[in-house]
């Protein structure tokens, strides 16, 4: 807490000065880069990118979706990165050290406050997956579309069953978050990521390789550019900004811990990178395998829990093949969870003065609470509406729509143009259009997503 006195609001000599010299952090820069894309990489992977990119023009949406990674993503990212990493601190202290005496620290609190309504319903969707994964591998799941959506209906719609879920996954990812960020984030992470690739590649195989696979490639990739409209740009920024976990504080915690010397430029380009073949590899593990059945490629929830599991286990070695894709999709959420987890438990340890231990249960007491509801919007709590929604629709709603891009367009507008671009993002080319896009473009672009989410544009 104890801030030196600054002589000036932008001052950031003192930055890093005051820090204590055993705060945990990534121990290595791939550990660093593989924390940060274990963050990006979660459900949007899986049953958002994917779809949407079959839907909205393939190709010509990849294209259209790593524009905006490039013209807003990357710019907030490493914005986010830099002032994490110059001050130290947590998403609140930041910029408590970097303009003290400011209401700037604000944006922080938004963001552990997003970080609760997120992971309310975050927690109840990875609880499902997590259910899905025993069911899978106890051999319990069906193996056609309609015996698929009554085992999931059924599942969502009691009281008990999911809510269990949801706190069985909450004390895994809450246990892996207490042992500290060097030993919890990043050694879980350094299991989880190889994990999830090695199934993803072999689901990947067992999909190309499938008669008729050529079907759901072309479904996934052939560019289209007669879709493209003003609303996919916006749905692919929209998306972009979710995938890469910006706007609440998420990356300037973890920007917090990275060595003094990565390039988080770079670090930014690569996770992006990372991330988005990642969800295209997802595309097609899932894609030739849906239309070789001939099932309807949908999104969200229907393409996850039911359209998979019968569309895998059809297939020979089918309950393993199952099995394999919901522990690499817990795997892609344990990862988002964990990034999730550490902006409220960063704040409290550091600013409340609370041990680490008691940050994390206090966090995890909290979303359990505010998950009930959530998870409940889809069984007995379903008839509750607040403005026409259900709390899992309003929760999504709120961060997604409202709390995530007000908190971005504050970090480009305080970055952009309120602290001084050399002392914190350095000099040359990268540092120069990351400066530009912050100070112009991000704020106007997730201005104009703000608007379109509030409906102002229906
Ligand atoms: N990026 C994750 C996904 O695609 C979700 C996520 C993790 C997230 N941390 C976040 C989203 C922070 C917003 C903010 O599933």
């Amino acid at each position: 807490m104890a801030v030196a006195e600054p002589a000036r609001q932008s001052t950031t000599q003192e930055t890093g000065v005051k820090r204590k010299p055993e705060r945990d952090g990534f121990s290595t820069h791939i550990g660093a880069l593989l924390a940060t894309l274990g963050s990006a990489v979660g459900l949007g992977n899986i049953w958002k990118f994917p779809a949407f990119a079959g839907k909205n023009g393939g190709a010509a949406f990849v294209l259209v979706y790593l524009a905006c990674v490039f013209v807003v993503g990357i710019p907030l990212m490493v914005a986010e990165l830099s002032i994490g990493r110059a001050a130290r601190a947590n998403a609140v202290g930041t910029f408590k050290r970097l303009s003290p005496k400011r209401p700037w620290f604000l944006i922080g609190a938004g963001g552990a406050v997003a970080a609760f309504i997120i992971m309310a319903f975050y927690t109840d969707v990875a609880g499902w997956v997590f259910a899905y994964v025993f069911r899978a591998l106890t051999g319990a799941l069906p193996t056609t579309v309609e015996g698929t959506s009554a085992a999931f209906d059924q599942l969502v719609s009691s009281s008990w069953e999911p809510l269990i879920w949801q706190w069985i996954v909450l004390a895994v990812t809450t246990t892996i978050v207490m042992a500290g960020v060097k030993k919890g984030i990043e050694g879980a992470i350094r299991r989880l990521m190889p994990a999830l690739l090695v199934l993803l590649l072999i689901s990947v195989a067992r999909a190309v390789t499938l008669p008729g696979a050529a079907e759901g490639v072309a479904f996934l990739l052939k560019p289209d550019l007669s879709r493209l409209s003003w609303s996919v740009v916006l749905l692919a920024m929209g998306l972009a900004f979710f995938k890469l976990s910006l706007g609440m504080g998420t990356m300037i915690t973890y920007g917090s811990y990275m060595p003094e010397k990565s390039n988080l430029f770079l670090t930014a380009v690569r996770v992006a990178a990372a991330d988005t073949t990642i969800s295209l590899l997802a595309g097609l593990a899932i894609f030739p395998a849906v239309f070789h059945f001939g099932f309807e490629p949908t999104a969200g929830p229907a393409l996850l829990f039911n359209t998979i599991p019968a569309v895998l286990g059809s297939l020979p070695f089918g309950r393993l093949f199952t099995a394999s894709f919901f522990v690499l999709t817990a795997a892609a959420a344990t990862g988002a969870m964990l990034s999730l987890l550490e902006v409220p438990i960063a704040y409290l340890h550091e600013e409340r003065n609370l041990p680490r231990r008691t940050a994390a249960l206090i966090t995890a007491l909290g979303i359990a609470v505010l998950g009930v509801p959530a998870t409940l919007s889809t069984g007995p709590l379903a008839g509750l509406k607040i403005f026409g929604l259900t709390f899992f629709d309003l929760f999504d709603f709120l961060s997604q729509n409202i709390l995530m891009p007000i908190g971005g367009i504050a970090i480009a507008v305080y970055v952009g143009w309120f602290l001084r671009r050399q002392k914190l993002l350095g000099e040359g080319p990268a540092a120069r259009y990351v400066s530009a896009a912050l100070k112009f473009v991000v704020p106007v672009a997730i201005g104009i997503i703000l608007l379109n989410g509030l409906g102002l544009f229906a």
